[in-house]
């Protein structure tokens, strides 16, 4: 029993090698392909590449080499079977039934490739032929050279009804149903009167080949030439080759330009691309006559961090910017965004570029909007908020927004942008005193009180409200500094108050190196000490390292005002907030420090490889660890406004 090649081949082309390997193995992108040390030998420095356009991966230091399914059965010793039904389910393919039928359809779905390929280059035979010289002239007074429509394969549909399916037909190895399933023929439903014959799906139309990522033709969008056509641009249906709502239009004509400008624009039409790509926008995609989707925002953020949508200046392209803005909101991470350029009314990128120019239109782009400004616009275009109740309102439909951000880093910064936004829409006058986040109560927030511990620990209970004020006042620890000390001392306070964690968690802690020496030491004693003893309690342990001689810094850990806000901290919070409470500063960590060691190598690269694209990835990684250590400051989601306010 095997399975056909079309069907690993979709596999393949569905699931990007550097996603599966991603996972186990810290790639670094560099141009077209990823690096990162190779899991199959041991070594220090990366030798190790994965190329998704190929497919695969390879290691220059020992040989390994292979594509997703063999990754998955060397690093997870499943069999071949298995690895195939694990990544298919991950792929959204429906495993194959290995009947002789079965693979008879798969086999012809395979050269349904072929079938379009076909139908590609007949088309685009008619358009330079006297057939399509309808179709040619109109091309051509929109603009387009005859490189263009070279490059971008564009073809004429003929008028009459079976044009194409006599054409093919009289191939080799094509049949009436291969055209039909691919999406080329229509067939007439049976209406009892016996069977029509089937026709041309596209007649009388300007062809858009549609290819996937690997550039190979899967759809055709059609044009209308005269304006009273029923529908402007007709598309191919849904078919095994075609599922328009994972691939944009100009994927693979795109990839390469946007991964070195490191940017990606996305218009709305067919249109839009072409004549964009012909003005030296060769980095432009569109969607396929749906609206953008989440799959496809994903793949926009394959190619570059903050996509730019160039829609339509007309209502219908601010709702599509609303509605993409929206759409990625659960799925914003650090470091990914969306962009926005606002064409006047009446304009598509097309229509700009061939009146005024391209260089005006690429000051458009640079004149893009943040993700939160359209989020702004979009709350507050049309609503008032001059009454108690207007602006209770506002604040109801922004903590709704905020409630999608599923990435609470993000969701915090959003938080404060409006908040800062809404007053100053409020003429300075009102101040928020409050998130607007909607945040689930926790349960001792309002009861906690960090006396309790401070009475039975001999550490003292001067805890003035202090620790704060007095790092700053002291003008020796930087911001960023104070917040690593700050996540150090209170990862140890949380375990020394719940030793219990180190049972679970023991591996976490002891491979988190801290910045701190003398914390780091601190965490190495504690370390020792849950070796040796099993059953630790928090007594045990903190008499051990009083005698150890730690009394001064376990006294400054305890006196830490900041640290009284976090209260899963403290000995009366719910060992499952503890536990929350404790990965989440755990996981912060490891975020900086990875992202440091990842800043550390691209620095190393940029003095090696000084290209624009290493460059940057060297500034968005810095960026990205300045925003990830700027959140330190206060260890988010924790200690909540109203909770500090109580212990300060
Ligand atoms: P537009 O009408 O904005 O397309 O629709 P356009 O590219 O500016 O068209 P031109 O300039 O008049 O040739 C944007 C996209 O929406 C889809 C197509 O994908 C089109 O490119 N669309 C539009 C359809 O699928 N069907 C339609 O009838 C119209
Ligand atoms: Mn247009």
């Amino acid at each position: 029993m095997g399975f056909t090649p079309d069907f690993l081949d979709e596999i393949r082309n569905r699931i990007p090698v550097s996603d599966v390997v991603g996972r186990r193995v810290k790639l670094v992108r560099k141009g077209r392909e990823h690096t990162g040390l190779c899991p199959f030998h041991s070594e220090k420095t990366p030798s190790f590449t994965v190329n998704d356009d190929k497919a695969f991966y390879h290691c220059f230091g020992c040989g390994a080499h292979g594509d997703v399914i063999k990754f998955i059965t060397e690093t997870e010793g499943l069999s071949f079977p298995e690895t195939v039904e694990r990544l298919a389910g991950q792929a959204g393919l429906e495993m194959p039934e290995y009947s002789p039928e079965d693979k008879q359809r798969s086999q012809q779905r395979k050269s349904l490739y072929d079938v379009m390929a076909a139908a590609a280059s007949y088309y685009e035979t008619c358009l330079m032929a006297q057939t399509g010289a309808e179709g040619l002239d109109y091309l051509t007074r929109r603009g387009l050279s005859r490189a263009t429509l070279k490059k971008f394969h564009l073809g004429f549909a003929p008028e009459g009804r079976t044009v194409l399916k006599e054409a093919l037909l009289s191939r080799d190895g094509i049949t009436e149903e291969m055209m039909i399933e691919a999406g080329l023929l229509i067939k007439p439903e049976d209406d009892g009167g016996g069977a029509k014959p089937s026709y041309d799906r596209f007649r009388h139309r300007v062809m858009f080949p549609i290819t996937d990522r690997q550039d190979r033709v899967v759809a055709f969008g059609g044009r209308a030439l005269r304006s009273d056509a029923k529908a402007k641009y007709l598309n191919s249906p849904e078919t095994p080759l075609f599922h328009k709502g994972r691939l944009l239009y100009n994927l693979a004509g795109a990839r390469k330009s946007a991964y070195d400008k490191g940017r990606v624009l996305v218009a709305e039409g067919y249109m839009d691309v072409i004549i964009m790509a012909q003005a030296g926008f060769t980095n432009a995609v569109a969607p396929l006559g749906t609206a953008v989707t989440e799959e496809q925002i994903m793949e926009l953020w394959r190619l570059a961090p903050e996509p730019l949508m160039c829609f339509d200046g007309d209502k219908a392209g601010v709702r599509a910017a609303y509605r993409v803005a929206e759409k990625a909101l659960p799925l914003l991470k650090a470091g990914h965004s969306l962009r926005f350029v606002h064409l006047p009314t009446g304009e598509d990128p097309d229509s700009y570029i061939s009146g005024q120019g391209a260089e005006a239109f690429r000051g458009l782009l640079d004149q893009g909007q943040p993700l939160v400004d359209i989020l702004w616009d979009m709350k507050t275009g049309a609503v008032q908020a001059d009454t108690p109740e207007q602006r209770a309102g506002l604040e109801k439909s922004l903590s709704e927004t905020l409630s999608e951000i599923r990435d609470r880093t993000i969701r915090g910064y959003y938080d404060k942008a409006f908040q800062e936004r809404l007053t100053k829409l409020l003429g300075g006058a009102f101040v928020p005193d409050h998130s607007l986040e909607m945040r689930p109560q926790k349960k001792n927030q309002v009861t906690y009180s960090p006396k309790a511990f401070d009475k039975s620990s001999r550490t003292g209970s001067n805890d003035s409200p202090t620790g704060v004020k007095n790092l700053k006042d002291t003008g020796i620890f930087k911001g960023q500094m104070a917040a690593t000390i700050k996540r150090e001392r209170l990862l140890i306070l949380t375990v020394l108050n719940h030793p219990w964690l180190l049972k679970n968690h023991h591996e976490a802690f002891a491979t988190t190196d801290f910045e701190s020496a003398e914390l780091d030491k601190l965490r190495c004693e504690i370390i020792d000490v849950s070796l040796r003893e099993s059953d630790l309690e928090h007594k045990s342990l903190y008499d051990h390292l009083l005698k150890a001689g730690y009394g001064k810094a376990l006294e400054v850990i305890f006196k830490q005002g900041e640290l009284k806000a976090e209260w899963f901290a403290w000995p009366k919070a719910a060992p499952e907030d503890v536990e929350q409470g404790w990965f989440h500063v755990v996981n912060r960590y490891r975020r900086v420090s990875d992202l440091e060691k990842d800043l550390k190598a691209a620095e190393m690269e940029l003095a090696e490889n000084m290209t624009d694209e290493v460059y940057a990835r060297f500034l968005a990684l810095k960026s990205e660890l300045e925003n990830a250590k700027g959140n330190e400051a206060n260890i988010d989601g924790y200690g909540t406004a109203s909770g500090r306010e109580k212990l300060l």
